[in-house]
């Protein structure tokens, strides 16, 4: 009996451990959030493309604090939600990273206020963070880097759809225009 127990135990822990993530796509258990401003180190200049600026100035920054509105308390409450918005799986699922995996995998630099930050969209970045992995695509992609271009508007979608209790319809080339934040080098990805 215990012979088999133990295996059928570590299968459960296994399915357990694989579902906890918080970027679309991808298993990020074994990558640390290292947060939008650590990203930002390398992404903020002008001559990098002003990924943190435009980010910061985006809605997606404000994504978690939204959760803290009257605004959204109402619509959690209409929905029959007795818990505040920004405690709440059933939303943070689309307004934030970082909310369902140990505190061990968020660094120091983590902050769950950043709302929908880098991390959220391409992947949980402490394993291709190092300049050396960066400037490799495919090594990036094999640590962690989730490869959003592939289809950019279908993944937009993860979250903007009527899953999202205020969902009003979602064109895709309006708001990527919004957020666009493209390296200097080309104005298209070419994969
Ligand atoms: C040590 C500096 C550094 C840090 C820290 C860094 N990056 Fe980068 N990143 C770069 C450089 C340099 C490039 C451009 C590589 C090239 O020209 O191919 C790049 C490229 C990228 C790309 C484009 C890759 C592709 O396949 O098109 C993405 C997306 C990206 N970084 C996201 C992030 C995110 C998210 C973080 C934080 C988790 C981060 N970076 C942290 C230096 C850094
Ligand atoms: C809402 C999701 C989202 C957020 C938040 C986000 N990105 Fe991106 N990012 C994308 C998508 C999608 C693309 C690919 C667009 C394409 O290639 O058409 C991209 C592309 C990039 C690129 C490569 C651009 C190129 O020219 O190939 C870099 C570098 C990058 N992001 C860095 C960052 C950094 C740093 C942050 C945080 C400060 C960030 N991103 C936040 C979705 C996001
Ligand atoms: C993880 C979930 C998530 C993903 C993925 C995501 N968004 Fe968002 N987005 C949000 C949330 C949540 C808000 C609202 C934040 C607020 O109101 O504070 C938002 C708001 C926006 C807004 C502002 C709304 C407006 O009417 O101006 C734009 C623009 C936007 N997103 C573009 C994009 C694009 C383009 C992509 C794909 C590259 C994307 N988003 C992917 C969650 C997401
Ligand atoms: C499926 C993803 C998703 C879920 C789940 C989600 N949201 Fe959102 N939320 C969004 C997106 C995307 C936006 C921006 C555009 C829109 O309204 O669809 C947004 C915008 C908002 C706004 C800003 C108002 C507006 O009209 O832009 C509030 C407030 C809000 N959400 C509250 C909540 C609350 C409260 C919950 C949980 C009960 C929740 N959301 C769950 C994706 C989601």
């Amino acid at each position: 009996m215990e012979n088999r127990t133990i295996p059928l135990l570590l299968t459960i822990l296994f399915f357990c451990f694989c579902l906890t993530s918080s970027t679309f796509g991808q298993d990020t258990t074994q990558y640390k959030f290292i947060g939008a401003e650590a990203c930002g180190k390398c992404h903020k200049s002008e001559k990098q493309g002003k990924q943190l600026p435009i980010w910061k100035e985006s809605i997606h920054a404000q994504a978690y604090v939204v959760l803290q509105t009257e605004e959204a308390a109402e619509v959690a409450k209409e929905m029959g939600y007795e818990k505040s918005p920004s405690e709440l799986y059933e939303c943070l699922s689309c307004h934030a990273s970082g909310y369902d995996v140990d505190k061990i995998y968020l660094g120091k630099k983590f902050n769950i206020e950043d709302g929908v930050q880098c991390e959220t969209c391409h992947g949980a970045g402490s394993g291709y963070k190092s300049l050396k992995i960066m400037k490799n695509r495919d090594l990036a992609a094999k640590n962690g880097l989730v490869k959003v271009y592939e289809n950019t508007e279908e993944f937009c979608r993860n979250c903007h759809n009527p899953d999202s209790p205020t969902f009003s319809g979602f064109d895709f080339e309006e708001m990527w225009a919004k957020i666009e934040h493209y390296l200097p080098v080309k104005k298209k990805s070419t994969k």
